[in-house]
């Protein structure tokens, strides 16, 4: 494992490309009202070290609009306003280095990443830098994986995928879930280690259960959203085959260089069918639906939990620690049916679980009809990807501004290890899931990978989803009240130890106590 240091000198830090499009703007802004609390706690706040950005895209005229739009509407003034711009196709290869090799860290959000992501991606990979995406194209990370996981091992580059809404609710969640959980066997086998007068404290547990529940309320769909739907029609059966292929590992190892692949890819393969069918979720106390990103957010979940705990440069290069905790369970991702929760005897819920499914048995015989269709005739996507560039839409527009910030999106995530202990995990984000909560996870990922390479910390070489490169500081950041002000909440609900009866109080004690 290559730990090359990617040069601090660089004329950039940070690089948003597609700046222009429905989430590459709302990052761009979020990126300008927050970059000090990257900055704060990492560099000296003098002129030589302070924070350098830019926006990049095809099209100057619209970067320079923006850029007035940043200066002029972000909610911090700033004494900053040095903010790049780079002008960069993602047809030209020369571009694309050029870009790649003047930052540290660049952020995609040019997409359909299927037909337009593998030139910047591949840059990175060329040249050392690191990369943030925001797809929910898991069988596009596969193959991208498989090509690209060898010249980032050389090259340092560290290639982070899903970091958006697609897929960190469910993956911090989760990774925030197995440290509690982990947390917990440590503390009990020490216990039971100092009975017995036993050094040895490593174990490896797994989740025996694990579920999502997430509540949307409000939001509007991203432009490039619709269009990757409709790019992805003619793929059919080849993409589903990826997804299942992504949570096995493939045949570059991903997160897992070895293990049971078929057992893996057999567990993924049984979640997405569950997935399909509608759900009493006990632990939440409601009817819940298929979560509309399960297709995406259950392979990524089982290949982030396949192997041990994210580690370290340090840790890969000298053992570190071996304690582990993987995913040998169903996942289950759900959305619940509004208002229903705690309604189990008024059958509140079910009602409406019944409707969706009426329309789903008549809607899906005539979408796979229309599916087969366009897999025949390929020209039917491009056709219907001009109608929808012709109507003009946009996600993201001034007008929808308090329709985006008034949207809320809250997740519940309920983890059980196979030593018996529950962990519950609760996020909250203020904003709707496509836009304002992309923007802000996509760019507090890149600030931690950023902040983890100030410290010599960041893993070299990885591929992998936020959860597998960054997945404490992203915790610690998502947590950090100051800086999220209200924008995000991420907190550990309770742990119920079922052997020694510790209780949330106790972790919340024990990890007090590390902290200090
Ligand atoms: N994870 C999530 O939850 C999430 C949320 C939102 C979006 N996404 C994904 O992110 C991607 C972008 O979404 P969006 O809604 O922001 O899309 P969008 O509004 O259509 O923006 C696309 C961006 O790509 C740029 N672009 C297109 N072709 C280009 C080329 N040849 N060279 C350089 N730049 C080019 C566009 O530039 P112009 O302005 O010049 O056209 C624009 O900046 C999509 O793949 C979408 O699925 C994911």
């Amino acid at each position: 494992m290559t730990n090359k240091i990617i040069s601090t000198n660089r004329e950039w830090d940070l690089v948003i490309y597609g700046a222009t499009g429905d989430a590459g703007s709302a990052i761009a802004m979020y990126v300008a009202n927050n970059f000090d609390t990257y900055e704060k706690k990492n560099k000296k706040n003098d002129s030589t070290s302070r924070f350098r950005w830019a926006i990049a895209g095809r099209n100057e005229r619209k970067l320079l609009q923006l850029r007035s739009r940043i200066i002029v509407g972000r909610l911090k003034p700033s004494s900053n306003d040095e903010i790049g711009i780079i002008i960069a196709d993602s047809s030209s290869i020369d571009d694309m280095s050029n870009m790649a090799k003047s930052t540290r860290l660049v952020i995609s959000a040019v997409g359909p990443y299927t037909t337009l992501g593998e030139s910047i991606y591949s840059a990175c990979a060329m040249n050392g830098t690191h990369y943030v995406d925001i797809t929910g194209e898991v069988d596009w990370v596969y193959s991208m994986r498989e090509k690209y996981s060898k010249k980032a091992k050389e090259t340092g580059s560290t290639l982070c995928s899903f970091a958006g809404y697609d897929c960190v609710p469910c993956d911090i969640t989760m990774h925030l879930a197995r440290s509690v959980l982990l947390a917990s066997s440590a503390s009990s086998s020490s216990h039971t280690a100092n009975q017995k007068d036993d050094a040895s404290t490593t174990s490896t547990i797994h989740f025996t259960s694990a579920e999502t529940v997430t509540q949307v309320n409000g939001g509007a769909m991203p432009k490039g959203t619709i269009r990757t739907m409709i790019s992805k029609l003619p793929e059919g059966a080849a993409f589903l085959k990826k997804l299942i292929r992504y949570a096995g590992g493939g045949s570059s190892g991903g997160s897992d260089s070895g293990g049971n692949t078929r057992g893996k890819c057999s567990k993924t393969t049984r979640s997405l069918i569950q997935w399909l069918l509608p759900r009493w979720s006990s632990e939440f106390g409601a009817f819940t639906l298929p979560h509309f990103m399960g297709w995406c957010n259950i392979p990524v979940i089982h290949n982030s939990y396949c192997s041990s705990v994210a580690k370290t440069t340090e840790e890969e290069e000298g053992g570190g620690d071996s304690n582990s905790m993987i995913i040998d369970c169903i996942y289950h991702d759900r959305v619940a049916v509004p208002f229903s929760q705690g309604c189990f005897g008024t059958g509140y819920g079910l009602l409406q679980t019944l409707i969706v499914y009426t329309i789903l048995l008549i809607g899906t015989p005539l979408f796979l009809c229309f599916q087969i269709f366009v897999a025949f005739v390929p020209s039917t996507a491009v056709i219907l990807l001009k109608l929808f560039d012709s109507l003009q839409y946009s996600g993201n527009t001034q007008q929808n501004q308090k329709q985006l910030e008034d949207s809320t999106v809250e997740v519940y995530t309920y983890a059980t290890s196979s030593e018996g202990t529950k962990a519950v995990v609760h996020m909250f984000v203020n904003g709707d899931p496509g836009i304002k909560c992309t923007a802000m996870l996509a760019a507090e990922t890149s600030f931690s990978m950023l902040s983890l390479e100030d410290k010599n910390k960041l893993p070299k070489g990885r591929i992998g989803s936020p959860s597998m490169i960054v997945g404490d500081e992203l915790v610690k950041r998502l947590q950090n009240e100051e800086t999220m002000s209200g924008c995000c909440t991420l907190s550990v609900i309770s742990v119920v130890d079922n052997k020694n009866q510790n209780t949330t109080k106790d972790y919340i004690e024990s990890s007090s106590k590390k902290d200090s």
